[in-house]
């Protein structure tokens, strides 16, 4: 059984121009990731998840491969697995099969702002799992998270891929205090962060030898040409990867080689950049056992389960309502 429900917001080109014509007023500036992720910027990202710097990707695999039996009896055995953010849904099979071997699969519920992929991955799994039943939601998960369906049996919510860290700390708690606040005493959060490390490898992940990344981040300037009539000179700004160290947080930017005007036809406005001037395009936040403790009490949860790599580089989380 297949139903998809689709709730995207009528007008996503006026929110785009709101949030960069707000972005490029501010001081210093900024652009929302989001922007990153058109077609070539989706092909960039499953490069840099590639790349041998770039390990989140593996270790969270990994810990999927190697402990989803674990995860699934120690989130009691659900019988639906939500996931925000899901994609293909490549990593969600170790968690799908778990649920499987343990009995206790009946439903997926994948969200995400792809209708196209949300429909291929739901074929792809009912052929995959019989008697699965697959109720995807297409929507923007952090505005419409109370779209999720009403659980019985248990529900697992998994936060994949450390996206959790690239939001602010006030969106942050807002974000799971919303989610705990919809969360049963049975329901349980698998949240996936990345690690405090040595500085080196933090930023060699965010700024890598072959230059992917760099390419990555330059690419929403492409984005704000194609859509906003932009004329960003790609060649006149360079990639800024610095892992800071008192917010604990990778802070990733785009730093202007030139003093320059940049004309954006569509927001008719004029941005001007001085020589050396940094816009900040995501910040992607690397937490300790003890912080996210913390985090978690903030947003009345606690956490109940810890599963790294071998290397302890990442964290899948389990998180109750408390
Ligand atoms: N969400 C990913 C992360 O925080 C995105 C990412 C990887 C990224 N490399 C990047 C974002 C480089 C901007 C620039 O790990």
């Amino acid at each position: 059984m297949i139903a998809i429900e689709v709730h995207l917001a009528a007008d996503a080109a006026a929110t785009m121009r709101r949030d960069v014509r707000a972005g490029l007023s501010t001081d210093p500036k900024e652009l929302a990731p989001k922007y990153f992720y058109d077609e070539r910027g989706s092909q960039l990202f499953e490069q840099i998840t590639e790349l041998p710097e770039y390990y989140p990707t593996r270790a969270e695999r990994s810990i999927l491969a190697e402990r989803s039996e674990e995860i699934v009896a120690a989130a009691g055995k659900p019988q639906t697995l939500v996931e925000l953010g899901s994609g293909s849904a490549a990593k969600t099979r170790h968690l799908l099969s778990a649920m499987q071997d343990a009995g206790c699969l009946q439903t997926y519920v994948p969200v995400d702002i792809s209708e196209e992929i949300t429909h291929e991955t739901a074929e792809a799994l009912v052929g995959e799992y019989p008697g699965l039943a697959v109720r995807g939601l297409v929507c923007d998960f952090e505005h419409d998270l109370e779209r999720i369906p009403e659980g019985h049996g248990g529900r697992l919510i998994a936060f994949l891929g450390g996206t959790i860290g690239n939001l602010y700390p006030a969106a942050r708690r807002d974000f799971l205090t919303r989610l705990a606040g919809l969360m049963d005493p049975d329901d349980r959060l698998l949240l996936g962060t990345d690690l405090v490390k040595a500085h080196n490898r933090l930023e060699a992940a965010y700024d890598d030898a072959s230059g992917v990344t760099a390419e990555f981040n330059k690419n929403v300037l492409a984005v704000l040409n194609r859509e906003l009539g932009a004329d960003f000179d790609l060649d006149a700004f360079e990639h800024v990867a610095l892992y800071d160290a008192e917010e604990g947080r990778m802070d990733i930017r785009l730093r202007s080689l030139e003093e320059q005007t940049i004309r954006l036809e569509g927001l008719e406005m004029d941005v001007s950049f001085a020589h050396g001037e940094e816009m900040r395009t995501e910040i992607s936040s690397k937490f300790t056992y003890e912080q996210l403790t913390r985090v978690y009490g903030e947003a009345g949860l606690a956490i109940s389960g810890w599963f790294t790599d071998a290397d302890c580089d990442y964290a899948l989380s389990l998180a109750r309502p408390s």
